[in-house]
């Protein structure tokens, strides 16, 4: 037996605040009865539903943090926070897929499933991300065709095939399918523009979009189809 509102929470409905308001409204039902009372104690096998959705414990979870900078993609660390200080604590237990230095800002995923997290960071699987970059100097055409044809850095590494487009001074957006370790930094700095201010704004068709800087959100099973496909 386990309370329904940590039930509700384990399931990834909300922070306890959220899942209290949510009880309030009755959209829970428990075995087909609406209850508002948190505190109910339930059974392994009750039947729990959200708007009529079954909610399940084992139910796979994604969600998208807006990270602001000064945090590391890290589960823990002795000397910085880390993304997971952003998050409440029945979501402590996602793995970040991927990272973002911790002066980046921008879209970052986290899930519970070891098998979306392994596709999503597969090189093989190559998930289009885009960056809005505030850089030194204006990106010319030239520079434009060096990433088309694929980097070599400062340290010979050769990067695949990317995309940059110049916005206007000191600006630019550029897509890369591949994660090294401070790519789009060190692929700037070869091209002379070393990067002042760095945010990821897209990851294949998922989109940031006006989810505020330091807020998440649970992606639908929609957007989380679109992302493996
Ligand atoms: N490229 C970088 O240089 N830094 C990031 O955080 C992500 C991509």
């Amino acid at each position: 037996m386990q309370r329904l509102d940590k039930f509700l929470c384990d399931c990834g409905v909300g922070s306890r605040s959220q899942v209290k308001q949510i009880l309030k409204t009755g959209r829970v039902a428990v075995d087909g009865c609406p209850v508002r009372d948190g505190s109910l104690k339930i059974a392994e096998s009750a039947q729990v539903s959200l708007d009529g959705q079954r909610l399940q414990l084992t139910g796979r979870i994604v969600l998208m943090l807006n990270k602001p900078a000064g945090y590391i993609t890290a589960t823990k660390d002795a000397h910085d926070p880390t993304v997971m200080d952003l998050l409440p604590a029945q979501y402590k237990s996602l793995n970040p897929v991927g990272r973002l230095d911790k002066e980046t800002e921008g879209l970052l995923l986290f899930t519970n499933d070891g098998e979306l997290l392994h596709k999503l960071i597969s090189p093989k699987k190559e998930v289009p991300k885009v960056y809005y970059a505030c850089h030194e100097g204006t990106a010319k055409t030239e520079d434009v065709e060096a990433f088309a044809k694929g980097l070599v850095l400062k340290d010979e590494t050769q990067c695949l095939p990317a995309k940059l487009e110049p916005l206007g001074a000191g600006e630019s957006l550029i897509t890369v399918c591949e994660g090294k370790y401070h790519q789009v930094r060190r692929m700037m700095a070869s091209r002379g523009m070393p990067v002042t201010y760095l945010e990821r704004r897209q990851e294949g068709d998922l989109i940031l979009g006006d989810l505020p800087r330091g807020q998440f959100r649970l992606l639908t099973e929609q957007e989380i189809f679109l992302l493996t496909k």
